[in-house]
């Protein structure tokens, strides 16, 4: 098991070239699956979880490369309706594979990945609108086997009790093969849905509303191949400027989706870090002490505050002059990390689905595990900040979102190790 040797106390500097989105990449590989030709993804980024991904691909039977930050992957011949248990269980996010191998074949059986990394992951809004579009479902002692009669979805009108991302996706995904029109109500509206729309559109689907709550999307049975530059990783941003705001210092971001990122940098701006957003590269300077952030920090679905920044702007907020709350409203269980940044000297108490951070002075080194992909990179960041040497393992998850972590660090001025 691998680990990362951080020694912490010294400003950062530099210039970073954001990763792609892995939240825009995954559910983009799953849509190279549906009808023919080859579609090639740039500024892919190299995950575990994409690999995963690759993975599930050539089990279906499509040919899948990736090389320097592309993905190459024509569907030509894929058959395969099932995603063996292992496969599912490597990557949580498998489960958007559903909708797209229901467009392609009719069927589909697979499981639900377990564990518990934010709390309970349930897939009912998934389950519930695939058979609004016609999926009879079925569950087999874990293995769920869906199947449209007749083998082609037909349109409907959805609508979600919550903006779900992945269920937006899947239906998506599903719909855009499908007869007839399908309306959703209630969607997610992340950056990464209009980023996948994007990519369907330039396959010749036709899907208008993405980006607001109702979606259309007329189904065609025509998809073809084309190239597609995945959007880049707000989140990744996010725990970067996070990171530099704790630490102290400067960065140049570059290849950001600024105007998407505007609900995080909207209140980081708050901790008194200066902050100069341009189209598509973020200036950062962080100086003195962090002021808390006097308003409460509500997680939200887009544009609201995100949760995948909730945890790396916390490691900030810990040395700040005051006492800042989070309301986590997304998951059940987005807390774990308070734990470690608490070993490392935080005060942080949590009441539900409230955190109270006050800020400390110092943060100083301990041993901590990171238990979830943002958690991890909130106790790198912690680490960066605080005195002395920080042990951090459980860095697998770190690696399922985060392209060359340590190289991106480290060309920051970080000290930062992999053993
Ligand atoms: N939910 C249900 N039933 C469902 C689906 C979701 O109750 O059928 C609940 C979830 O349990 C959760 C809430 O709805 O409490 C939101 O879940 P959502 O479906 O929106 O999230 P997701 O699709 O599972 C994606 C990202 C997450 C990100 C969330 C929210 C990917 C691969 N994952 O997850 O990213 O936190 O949207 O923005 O896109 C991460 O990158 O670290 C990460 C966890």
């Amino acid at each position: 098991m691998q680990k990362f040797i951080i020694t912490g106390g010294c400003r950062l500097s530099g210039e970073l070239t954001l990763q792609g989105s892995k939240n825009s990449a995954l559910p983009i590989m799953a849509a190279a699956l549906l009808g023919e030709g080859e579609s090639v993804l740039r500024n892919c980024p190299t995950l575990t979880d994409v690999y995963s991904a690759s993975r599930i691909l050539s089990c279906l039977g499509c040919k899948c490369s990736i090389s320097d930050g592309n993905a190459v992957i024509d569907p030509c011949g894929a058959s395969g309706s099932e995603i063996p248990e292992e496969l599912m269980r490597e990557m949580r996010s498998s489960i958007m594979f559903m909708g797209a191998i229901l467009g392609r074949t009719g069927e589909c059986t697979f499981s639900v990945p377990g564990g518990c990394e934010l709390g309970p992951r349930p897939i009912d809004m998934h389950l519930a609108a695939l058979r609004k579009l016609g999926a009879d479902i079925s569950d087999c002692g874990g293995r769920i086997h869906c199947r449209i009669a007749g083998g082609r979805a037909r349109g409907a009108k959805i609508n979600l009790p919550f903006p779900s991302v992945g269920a937006t996706e899947n239906i998506i995904l599903c719909a855009v093969c499908a007869e007839g029109e399908t309306i959703v109500n209630n969607a997610a509206r992340e950056p990464e849905i209009c980023d996948l729309c994007s990519f369907l559109r330039k396959r010749g689907a036709d899907i208008k509303g993405d980006g607001e709550s109702t979606i259309v999307i007329s189904g065609t049975d025509k998809l073809h191949g084309c190239e597609h530059t995945v959007m880049p990783d707000r989140i990744a941003g996010a725990t970067y400027l996070s990171m530099v705001a704790a630490a102290g210092g400067e960065i140049i971001l570059k290849n950001t989706c600024t105007a998407e990122m505007e609900p995080f940098l909207s209140v980081l701006e708050q901790t008194g870090c200066r902050i100069y957003p341009a189209e598509n590269r973020i200036y950062l300077r962080s100086g003195a002490r962090l002021r808390a952030v006097r308003d409460r920090i509500r997680t939200m679905p887009h544009p609201g505050f995100p949760t995948d920044a909730q945890a790396v702007l916390m490691a900030a907020l810990a040395t700040a002059d005051g006492a800042s709350v989070f309301e986590e409203n997304i998951f059940d269980c987005r807390y774990r990390h308070t734990a470690a940044l608490c070993k490392m000297g935080a005060d942080i108490e949590v009441l539900g689905k409230v955190a109270v951070v006050r800020g400390v002075p110092k943060l100083r080194g301990a041993d901590v595990e990171a238990t979830d992909l943002r958690g991890g990179a909130a106790m790198a960041a912690a680490a960066l900040a605080a005195e002395g040497t920080t042990c951090l393992s459980g860095i697998s998850h770190i690696d399922r979102g985060y392209e060359k972590f340590e190289e991106a660090v480290s060309s920051l001025g970080g000290r930062i190790r992999r053993v």
